[in-house]
């Protein structure tokens, strides 16, 4: 099974890569290719079959995503969101009614947004001000979220918020599944996408800005997670890990396409009569892109079979930061390398360099940046807590340091 759909996902990267630059120029998103994912089993391929899906594990998620990413970064983020973050909270921590409302929408295409940064809380998640209070049978949504992923084209939304009960007082951090179609009209009252970023680089991709404004949404939406509000956001952030973990695929596979072009040119290109790949300089500049390479893929298949503590549905929390940490910052570099192999004509849009240069420069930043990623592993290491706020404190951790392997 696993194989079909890697070498469905291998079939249908020539047509993605032929329509990259379109999406990028244009600033408009891959419908087109998204139909091709739905017809593959590709999106939501890792929804249990009970609901439809084919229970694929995030390794396989993971190798299908880049096998996509080295044609089409936009095309493999939504591989990522179709599959892990959002929709693996819902499989694994949601009610049945809320499993069956969600897993036919993303298997019919609808990439899941996950609403998390606020404008005063960006690595500081914990910090976010979106407040959901209980009345009656619902709850009252207010807050703004930006930088989400999809805002605009996507329909259904996890919104992380504080929850108040009827009193106002705090319970702790949930999700709220919403669905919202501003494409067709169909939002709750109170639901805005108030802008879009111009963005640098995954220009098909919108990066949004939403408001709930007294959105009331009914209780049984409330993702409630295994250990209840009090630890609700360790919980989702805990299933977010799955999407640290494929956001690390999707610069990995930019970085494996940005080798196989590199590899590509310096067999044809000539100067001084020899072609590029006789010249050691650049014989190096390749093997070290290799192996950096190599050394992602293994962090991130490693990252992706792990699980954290306590019968964890999720990668390993350090194992998730680390792998997604080196594949993000090898990828810049080795997009970078094979740029400059290029010369000009990297420099240009004949050749798909620029273009993956630009993708690739989000993913030390979207998603927990790489300085929140190594305080994160820092602390596994040493086994201390070391919360950033200022009337934070240092403590020692519940949990055992992470051996040394
Ligand atoms: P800040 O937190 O303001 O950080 C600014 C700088 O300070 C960074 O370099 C950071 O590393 C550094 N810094 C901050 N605190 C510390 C510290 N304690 N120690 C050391 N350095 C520190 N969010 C969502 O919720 N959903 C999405 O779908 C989503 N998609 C995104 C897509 C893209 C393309 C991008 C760029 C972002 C996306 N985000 C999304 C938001 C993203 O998660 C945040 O940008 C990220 O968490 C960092 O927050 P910030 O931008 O507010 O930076
Ligand atoms: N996986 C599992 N648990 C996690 C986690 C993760 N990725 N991140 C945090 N937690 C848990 C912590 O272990 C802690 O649990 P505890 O209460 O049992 O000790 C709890 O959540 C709070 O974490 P802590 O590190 O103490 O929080 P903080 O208030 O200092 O906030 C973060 C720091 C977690 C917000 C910051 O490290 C972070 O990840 N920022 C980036 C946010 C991000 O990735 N946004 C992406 C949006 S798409």
């Amino acid at each position: 099974m696993t194989h079909t759909l890697i070498d469905a996902a291998r079939e249908l990267a020539p047509s993605f890569g032929a329509r990259a630059q379109e999406w990028d120029k244009t600033r408009s998103y891959c419908w087109q290719n998204i139909d091709d994912l739905v017809s593959a089993g590709i999106m939501g391929m890792s929804i249990p079959g009970e609901y439809g899906g084919r229970g694929a594990s995030f390794l396989d998620v993971v190798s299908v995503v880049e096998e996509i990413a080295r044609s089409c970064a936009l095309t493999a983020r939504v591989v990522v969101e179709g599959n892990l973050g959002g929709i693996s909270a819902v499989m694994a921590y949601g009610s049945a009614a809320q499993k069956a409302f969600c897993a036919p929408l993303v298997l019919a295409g609808d990439k899941p947004a996950i609403c998390i940064t606020e404008p005063d809380a960006g690595s500081a998640a914990s910090q976010m001000q979106t407040t959901a209070r209980k009345k009656g049978g619902k709850y009252i949504l207010n807050g703004t979220k930006h930088w989400i992923t999809g805002g605009g084209v996507s329909k259904l939304h996890l919104v992380f918020a504080r929850v108040m009960n009827e009193a106002g007082i705090e319970q702790g951090i949930g999700g709220f599944i919403l669905f919202a179609d501003p494409r067709s009209g169909d939002c709750l009252a109170g639901f805005e996408v108030v802008r879009r970023e111009h963005t640098l680089g995954l220009c098909g991709m919108p990066e949004a800005e939403l408001r709930f404004d007294n959105v009331e949404v009914d209780k049984k939406w409330l993702l409630e997670p295994p250990s209840g509000l009090k630890h609700g956001f360790a919980d989702l952030m805990s299933a977010y890990n799955s999407q640290r973990v494929g956001a690390g695929a999707v610069a990995l596979g930019i970085a494996a396409g940005a080798h196989e072009h590199a590899k590509r040119y310096l067999l044809d290109r000539k100067q001084f009569g020899r072609p590029l790949a006789e010249f050691q300089g650049l014989q190096w500049m390749l093997a070290d892109m290799d192996t950096q390479i190599h050394a992602a893929r293994l962090l991130l298949r490693d990252a992706a079979q792990s699980r954290g503590p306590d019968g964890s549905a999720f990668p390993d929390m350090t194992k998730a930061a680390r792998a997604k940490l080196f594949a993000s910052e090898m990828a810049i570099k080795v997009v970078n390398d094979a740029l400059q192999m290029f010369g000009a004509r990297g420099y240009g849009d004949q050749e798909p360099l620029e273009r993956m240069y630009r993708d690739v420069r989000m993913f030390t930043i979207g998603g927990g940046t790489a300085q929140v990623l190594r305080t994160q592993i820092a602390g596994s290491i040493l086994g201390i807590k070391t919360p950033q706020s200022r009337d934070g404190y240092m403590r020692l951790s519940d949990t055992t340091p992470v051996a040394a392997e």
